[in-house]
């Protein structure tokens, strides 16, 4: 049982900070929610952007996948859903940069790593939900810490499915499509199987399992687009939009970025699905 706080979490905190001051993104927290050890990261590579040949990369898929993320996030807020749940949070700052009055943000994640982002987050943001997601269902878990069964809510997955056994995945899915009312949405990620896409998909596979190595967050779930779709249809949730990571990059960073939006991996899938009434 892992037991340490995820270090992959700090480390998308530490390249949505880089990608702040490229002025890709607008998360002012992101730096504040920084560890030491990361923090040293994080500053080797503001000095030295390429001292991780794969970085840009991963910067611009990044930068695609917070983008979407957040563009579901403004729109369900702006059609009037007042809960956020964020599973699988890590070090995410939507319940501060989205914060306004009458909405209501959880943010669910291992104690392990839900006790650090607790210890250096600002003040007010979310309702804390510390749940193992293997053994805890996060929909009871949500409802045990407030969040109204009744009203819809928005299930934000964003860098998570590939860190857990794909029976997890479909056993949280249901039972949070079960349990949600009407009109709830989910945004939610994957990633594809390694062996698959360009050269340059592979490289950078291989640097990131370096970077995990004896983080003890191995991958798990690897499934290819349609795999994907089917996983979150076969659980309940009416899918309504599609999308490769490529594909989001291109939409959603913006060109004068100067970042590889076209070498983003185009096999990653992210899935916007809704219960229907
Ligand atoms: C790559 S991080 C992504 C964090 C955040 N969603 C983001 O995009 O910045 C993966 C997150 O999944 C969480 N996670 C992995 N396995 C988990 C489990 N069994 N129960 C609860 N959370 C888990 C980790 O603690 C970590 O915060």
């Amino acid at each position: 049982v892992r037991a340490k706080p995820s270090r992959t979490a700090q480390a998308v905190a530490a390249e949505r900070a880089v990608l702040t001051d490229l002025g890709v993104l607008d998360d002012p927290f992101a730096r504040e929610l920084l560890g030491p050890a990361i923090s040293i990261v994080y500053r080797i590579v503001r000095r030295w952007p390429h001292a991780i040949p794969t970085l840009p990369v991963t910067l611009a898929g990044l930068a695609a996948r917070v983008r979407w993320h957040d563009g579901h996030v403004a729109d369900a807020l702006g059609d009037g859903i007042t809960q956020v749940a964020v599973i699988g949070a890590g070090y995410d700052s939507r319940a501060w940069r989205f914060a306004r009055d009458g909405v209501s943000f959880f943010e669910l994640d291992h104690p392990a790593t839900q006790t650090v982002k607790a210890s250096v987050a600002p003040p007010a943001g979310p309702v804390y939900v510390a749940a193992d997601l293997r053994s805890v269902d996060a929909a009871e878990a949500l409802r045990r810490a407030g969040l109204d069964p009744e009203a819809p809510a928005i299930h934000v997955v964003e860098g998570v499915t590939m860190y857990l056994a794909e029976d997890v995945v479909r056993r949280q899915l249901s039972a949070l499509a079960e349990a949600s009312a009407p009109g709830s949405r989910l945004t939610i990620d994957f990633y594809p199987p390694s062996d698959v896409g360009t050269a340059g998909d592979r490289r950078q596979h291989r640097v990131q399992r370096l970077g995990r190595s004896g983080s003890g967050e191995d991958l798990r779930l690897l499934i290819d687009r349609d795999g994907a779709v089917e996983l979150v249809t076969s659980c309940g949730w009416a899918v309504a939009e599609v999308v490769s990571a490529r594909e989001a990059a291109r939409r959603l960073v913006p060109a004068e970025s100067g970042l590889p939006r076209d070498r983003v991996n185009e096999h990653k899938t992210a899935v916007f699905a809704v219960v229907r009434g």
